[in-house]
């Protein structure tokens, strides 16, 4: 993806995309624009022979303005990468850096913080609260940072805004469609400055044309300046990435540039 596409470039230097560790960067300073940076990150369950090898040592960049898809089959290590990148779990070994703080080095409210405040993670099945309205998920997170009950809701109808959803903020999930849901999900990632989107094939429960607006919404969202993580098992998807990672049994094997451009897609020709 160049910057010649028509498309603001997040940066005034936006950087080659990288799938090496970070440890090697400039004298500037250590990493110091990487926003997620995964360091041969490994991730076992279980031990013995019963172990299951989920990630064996992944490396993974990426800087604000970029938008990362991540492919594979069924089982090799896709949601286990983005369980690690969002905090949600822990690397058996390796690192996992969020801009520029190793999320091992922090205690239990130092992350639920460093989450709240700047990881937006659409999970793949969700993960709505039940008995809270659609403004009220999406307001949670910036209610639980503290912000006035007030100034989240008004906050959370802009997100719900954002996603197409204005007039059905007071209902409760099981009162709107797969569909619906997945975009309140959507708009509680995106809500309040979130600084890395990671998304976890978040168009799953969407028609074709909802999927779309769905990331265009996520790729506006990281040409402003966030740093994006979206599996998806869809070339046409993974076409709105600036590259794409591909995992095999834990391990990636190969990063390329984006299967088609965005301008394809946008025109129509890319489907
Ligand atoms: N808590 C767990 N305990 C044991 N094994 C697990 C656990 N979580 C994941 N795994 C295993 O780790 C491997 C990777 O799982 P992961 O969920 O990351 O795959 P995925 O690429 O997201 O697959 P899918 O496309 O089906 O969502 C799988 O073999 C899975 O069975
Ligand atoms: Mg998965």
């Amino acid at each position: 993806m160049t910057t010649g596409d028509g498309r603001m470039p997040a940066t005034p230097q936006r950087r080659t995309p990288s799938c090496s560790p970070a440890t090697s960067e400039s004298a500037a300073g250590p990493a110091d624009d990487i926003v997620l940076d995964l360091r041969d990150v490994h991730r076992t369950h279980g031990s013995g022979p019963a172990a299951v090898h989920a990630l064996r040592g992944v490396s993974l960049a990426v800087r604000p303005g970029e938008l990362i898809a991540v492919m594979g089959p069924s089982g090799s290590g896709k949601s286990t990468l983005l369980t690690l990148a969002g905090g949600l779990d822990s690397p058996t070994a390796g690192e996992v850096h969020v801009e520029g703080q190793p999320l091992h080095a922090l205690d239990r409210r130092g992350l639920a913080r460093l989450r709240r405040r700047r990881i937006g993670y659409i999970f793949q099945n969700l993960n709505l609260i039940g008995s809270l309205t659609a403004v009220e998920n999406v307001a949670l997170p910036l209610e639980l940072d503290g912000s006035r009950v007030r100034t989240a809701r008004r906050l959370a109808l802009d997100a719900l805004t954002e996603v197409g959803l204005t007039e059905l903020g007071d209902r409760f999930p099981d009162q709107l469609s797969g569909g619906q849901q997945q975009r309140v999900a959507i708009a509680r990632a995106l809500v309040g400055q979130r600084r890395l989107v990671l998304a976890d094939e978040p168009t799953g429960a969407l028609d074709s044309q909802t999927g779309e607006a769905v990331l265009r919404l996520l790729r506006r969202r990281v040409d402003a300046g966030a740093a994006g993580v979206l599996v998806t098992h869809e070339a046409r998807h993974a076409a709105w990435a600036d590259r794409v990672v591909f995992l095999r049994d834990g391990v990636a094997v190969d990063s390329t540039a984006p299967l088609a451009g965005v301008e394809a897609l946008l025109s129509g020709s890319g489907r």
